[in-house]
């Protein structure tokens, strides 16, 4: 009975020790999460959003407490991705419920969701399969295809109609937080 437990104990720890323990990367520095935004970011808009998506990302502030830097860059990956899937949600929402959008919102909302396709799948390659284990080699590639398919939505809804739409500030922060992660990446060599 209790030799079950321990190796039931076993079987559970074993794997979340590997998977912390892929995330301490060769030469990626360990540093706060203070700094890390600090180091990381260059304009008062990127360092500002930095600060609250560690909070909402539930990072530890404390300057004493340091962290991987592939640990920020998962966070602000994941915080980017979650972001997406809002902004998707609200654009087929609005194509499938709302019978009041005109043929050009209509057209801008699908491109929309193609632009968002190649985003998607990209951040979450580079936020649960590449940094978790440490592959960067092409990475600096995939965050650009992740802010260049999320700004050409953006500048799809650059007209003075679409520009007012519920959808536009989503996409805005949608962008700022793809070059966020891609800044937190840089902070891994990428
Ligand atoms: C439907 O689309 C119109 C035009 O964009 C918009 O003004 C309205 O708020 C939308 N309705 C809903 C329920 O989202």
């Amino acid at each position: 009975m209790a030799m079950a437990k321990i190796i039931l104990l076993l079987v559970v720890l074993v794997p979340i020790r590997m998977a912390a323990a892929r995330r301490d990367c060769p030469k990626v520095p360990l540093l706060g999460a203070v700094a890390a935004c600090q180091k990381a970011c260059g304009t008062k808009l990127m360092h500002d959003l930095c600060i609250s998506m560690m909070r909402q990302g539930g990072a530890d502030m404390s300057p004493s407490h340091m962290e991987r830097a592939t640990v920020y860059a998962i966070l602000a990956a994941h915080s980017a991705g979650n972001s997406f899937d809002d902004t998707k949600l609200a654009a087929s929402n609005q194509l499938s419920q709302n019978s009041s959008l005109s043929t050009t919102l209509r057209n801008a909302y699908e491109g929309c969701m193609n632009d968002y396709a190649p985003a998607d799948s990209s951040i979450d390659h580079i936020a649960d399969e590449a940094l978790p284990s440490c592959r960067f080699k092409g990475l600096a590639d995939e965050y650009t295809r992740v802010i260049t398919s999320v700004e050409k939505c953006r500048v799809r809804l650059l007209s003075p109609t679409l520009v007012k739409t519920p959808l536009y500030p989503m996409v805005l922060a949608d962008r700022n937080k793809a070059v966020l992660a891609n800044l937190l990446g840089k902070l891994l060599g990428i």
